[in-house]
């Protein structure tokens, strides 16, 4: 199976309906490479309005995600969203282990529960994992991501086939980042998390057809060199997703 390319927007907590609402509107209308699936994630007050907008310019390429999910059925959880209500709005994805929503307290079980939770409601998840500076430099990059991952299937996961990983190391991450991953950093880290996957008992032939994205300080002018390696099969971008070069990323595979 061809991986097909993957570009993701992590809007975090920014924007107001009328910024959301332009941003959408540029995404949906600009040329994008037909070969490259889409998927933006505003907060939850703007899904609608994204979804909206989109729908109103026909665009058919681009889906909406939440940023987080609940794991528990419709009922008294007071600020919380499930996936019954995404699904009945047609709302299709959610990120889910984001290292933000982490260190705000989430442990890899709960982000495991979340990820059955939403896969059994027919979800597609793109599950966020990485590791700190300090994981990396104390050489458990592999040992931390197999971590996150060996969770979910300990939480009965066992077809991945909804899955898409976004490798984000913390360290490159956001305003505060130290750096972007180079090419073959973020390489060597998909490889090994792609040999992961063949020894993890998992249905079907998941190694070969999970989609493993990267994700921290992506850019228009790091993109390209990212996405010739063999093991990147799109991108989780946030700060630059509310930009205009949020285009020029998912054209990056485009000559
Ligand atoms: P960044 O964020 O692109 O702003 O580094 C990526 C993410 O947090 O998903």
């Amino acid at each position: 199976m061809v991986r097909k390319f993957l570009v993701g927007g992590n809007f975090k907590m920014n924007g107001s309906t009328k910024t959301v609402k332009e941003i959408v509107h540029r995404l949906a209308t600009a040329d994008l490479d037909p070969n490259v699936e889409v998927v933006i994630a505003p907060s939850t007050l703007h899904l609608l309005v994204a979804q909206q907008v989109i729908e109103e310019t026909g665009n058919k390429q681009i889906e909406v995600a939440a940023q987080n999910v609940y794991h528990e059925k419709p009922g008294a959880h007071t600020g919380e969203i499930a996936v019954e209500q995404l699904k009945a709005e047609g709302i299709n994805w959610t990120l889910l282990g984001h290292s933000e929503r982490r260190q705000a307290g989430e442990t890899d079980e709960v982000v495991a529960r979340k990820t059955k939770v939403a896969l059994d409601g027919g979800l597609k998840v793109i599950l966020c994992i990485g590791e700190s500076a300090d994981e990396r430099r104390d050489g458990k990059t592999e040992e931390v991501n197999a971590r996150q991952l060996q969770a979910v299937i300990d939480a009965g996961v066992k077809n991945w086939s909804n899955i898409v990983i976004a490798y984000e190391p913390i360290w490159a991450i956001g305003a505060k980042a130290l750096r972007a991953a180079t090419p073959e950093e973020a390489q060597g880290t998909h490889a090994e998390i792609r040999k992961w996957l063949a020894g993890a008992g998992l249905e079907g032939n998941a190694a070969e057809d999970t989609r493993i994205l990267y994700g921290g300080s992506v850019s228009g002018a790091n993109c390209k060199s990212l996405a010739s390696q063999p093991d990147i099969d799109g991108f989780l971008v946030g700060g630059a997703s509310l930009k205009p070069e949020f285009i020029d990323i998912i054209n990056c595979k485009r000559a």
